[in-house]
């Protein structure tokens, strides 16, 4: 027998696994490029959000996760997956991953904020507009052949946006974003957060208390957590004034939605644009969907081509770093 036959050679060069990914939903080309050049990939598809019993299963084996905001990834997840070093979510919100359980297991965890601020901002602009200006409303009036009168006094008479007080709660990147393009459109700005920020924007720090009394449209951008969870009730609506707003692009949770109904079919308050539910997708038989003061949109604050291109780079870079123990670029 010739000596290289028998000879090991992954003894003398030390072969490298490749590192096994697993992705709960398909991301960019380019992204998915990158990462098949390095790794073994698989990407579920099928059903969204993928099933719990399948990552279970698939996560067994798997180094690297990329996963989004609808995919929970609790102790069960992270107890099946005996080999995961790196977890990269394709969102600024990681209040779907233990990350108390996953810094114990020595999991880096990636997300992906700043990039996704604009985009957010803007579109929380855009309903305020949309509500304010009764614009989806009106769409929808012509479409129906509503619109049969000309040009009346009375007809389709929305609010001025100028000059009105909008009420941020959470002034955190996106809160500021709002409240920087909210001054450009002369609007009064007050805040409540944990604790006051630096004064930038005119925006003046109030009790929460106070800021639902006084704003005329009061926009949501607290991260979702225990302690946001339903923090936006039936009592707290109840304070604001008759004829002002609630505009919600964080977490659908953090509004408990069917007090929000309430004050909606009450007139507690004069209307509502959301971007986010309690249940997503919101079905289309939900008693919300039946208002017309209301402007519904399918979870899109992030969703610019130009945002969600960056935010696969960033959640590539953040498992590739975290894969090859390196400091990731956004961690949580
Ligand atoms: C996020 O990234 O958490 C947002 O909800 C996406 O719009």
């Amino acid at each position: 027998m010739k000596y290289y036959k028998w000879f090991d050679y992954s003894r003398m060069f030390k072969m490298k696994r490749k590192f096994k990914v697993l992705l709960t939903r398909r991301l960019h080309e380019f992204a998915l490029a990158k990462l098949r050049k390095k790794y073994e990939i698989t990407i579920h598809s099928g059903k969204i959000p993928m099933p719990k019993k399948r990552i279970l299963e698939q996560i067994k084996n798997k180094d690297g996760l990329i996963c989004f905001p609808y995919d929970i990834i609790d102790k069960e997840v992270l107890d099946s997956a005996k080999k995961l070093k790196s977890i990269s979510t394709f969102s600024v919100g990681f209040d779907h991953i233990d990350i108390k359980y996953a810094k114990k297991k020595k999991i880096t965890v990636g997300y992906t904020p700043d990039v996704l601020t604009n985009a957010t901002a803007e579109l929380t602009i855009s309903l305020i507009m949309d509500l304010l200006r009764r614009i989806t409303e009106g769409d929808h009036i012509i479409r129906k052949g509503q619109w049969t009168e000309i040009f009346g006094p009375f007809d389709y008479v929305g609010t001025e946006i100028s000059g009105k007080t909008l009420g941020i709660l959470g002034m955190g990147r996106i809160g500021k974003s709002v409240a920087r393009k909210a001054n450009c459109l002369g609007m009064n700005i007050l805040y409540h957060n944990r604790k006051p920020t630096a004064r930038k924007n005119n925006a003046k720090y109030v009790s929460l208390n106070e800021l639902f009394k006084k704003s005329d449209i009061i926009s949501v951008h607290v991260p979702y957590s225990k302690d946001t969870h339903h923090m936006i009730n039936l009592k707290l609506l109840t304070k604001m004034k008759k004829t002002s707003f609630l505009i919600n692009t964080s977490r659908g949770r953090v509004v408990k939605q069917n007090d929000l109904l309430k004050a909606l079919q009450l007139k507690k308050i004069q209307g509502a644009a959301l971007d986010v539910f309690d249940d997503e997708p919101i079905s289309k038989t939900n008693d919300l969907v039946k208002l017309k003061n209301v402007v519904l949109v399918p979870h899109i604050g992030s969703s610019t081509s130009e945002t969600r291109r960056t935010m696969a780079e960033i959640t590539v870079k953040n498992l590739m770093l975290g894969l090859s123990n390196k400091k990731l670029v956004y961690s949580v």
